[in-house]
C-alpha cells in the first residue's frame, strides 16, 4: 500500500482531494484584462488556464450585465472573467471543496466580491428554483457520460425563456452536440478552434 501515489487514483472531481496542496498563481490576460488566480494541486488545470475554458471565455455569447451560472467552475476563471469583463452577475457552484475554497479567494483577488457568489454543491442543487440567463460549463469528461446529461438536461430547468447553455468540449464533442440538440431543439457552434467546439444551445 504504501507506494501507491494518491495523485495517481485521484480525480479532480473528488468532493474532497486528499493530495497534499501545492499552491501556484496564475498570472494571465483575458479579454485585454489582467486576472490573477491562487490554484492548487487536486483542481482541474492548476498549472494554467485550460485552453478549452479560455476558448470558452473568449467566445462566449454573453449580454452586460446578465446573470451567469459558472457550474463546475474549479478555481473560477470562467465565472470571474464574466464579471469583470461583462459586469455580470455570477453563481459559480463546483462539487470539490478545495476548487471552493480557491473559487472564493480568487473572487477576492480580482475583485469581484459585490458581482459573484460561490457555492459548493453536486450539479444544480446549489441553484434549486433559480433561472439564469446562461449556464456556461467546461463540464466534467471525466466523470461520465451521466453527469454529462444531467448537466445538458437540468440546464432546461434553470434556463430563463431564451435563456443559453454554452458548453465547451474537445473529447466527445459529437455526444455533447447531439445531447444538446435532442434536448433543446437547437444548437451551434460559437467556437470552433484546436480541436475543441463551443456549443450554444436556446430555451425558447
Ligand atoms: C473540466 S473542470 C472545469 C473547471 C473550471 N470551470 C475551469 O474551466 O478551469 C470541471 C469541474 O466540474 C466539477 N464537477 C465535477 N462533477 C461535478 C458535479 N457533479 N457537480 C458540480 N461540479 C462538478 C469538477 O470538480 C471540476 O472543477
Amino acid at each position: 500500500m504504501s507506494n501507491i501515489n494518491i495523485e495517481n487514483i485521484e480525480h479532480y472531481f473528488s468532493e474532497k482531494p486528499k493530495c497534499p496542496p501545492e499552491y501556484r498563481i496564475i498570472r494571465t490576460l483575458i479579454l485585454g484584462k489582467l486576472f490573477e488566480f491562487i490554484t492548487c494541486k487536486g483542481v482541474f488545470s492548476y498549472k494554467r488556464i485550460d485552453l478549452g475554458t479560455r476558448i470558452l471565455i473568449e467566445s462566449a455569447d454573453i449580454s452586460r450585465g446578465s446573470y451567469v451560472l459558472d457550474l463546475g467552475c474549479g478555481y473560477g476563471p470562467i465565472g470571474i472573467a464574466m464579471a469583470k469583463v461583462y459586469n455580470c452577475k455570477v453563481i459559480m457552484t463546483d462539487i470539490n471543496k478545495r476548487a471552493i475554497k480557491l473559487a472564493k479567494e480568487n473572487v477576492i483577488r480580482n475583485r469581484v466580491q459585490g458581482l459573484v457568489e460561490v457555492r459548493r454543491g453536486n450539479l444544480y442543487e446549489p441553484v434549486k428554483g433559480e433561472k439564469f440567463d446562461t449556464i456556461l460549463t467546461n463540464p466534467p469528461l471525466a466523470a461520465g457520460k451521466s453527469v454529462i446529461y444531467a448537466i445538458i438536461e437540468g440546464a432546461k430547468n434553470h434556463l430563463k425563456k431564451n435563456g443559453s447553455l454554452q458548453v465547451v468540449v474537445r473529447k466527445g464533442k459529437e455526444i455533447v452536440r447531439r445531447k444538446m440538440e435532442e434536448t433543446f431543439g437547437n444548437v451551434e457552434i460559437l467556437s470552433k478552434r484546436a480541436g475543441y467546439r463551443v456549443y450554444k444551445s436556446i430555451l425558447y
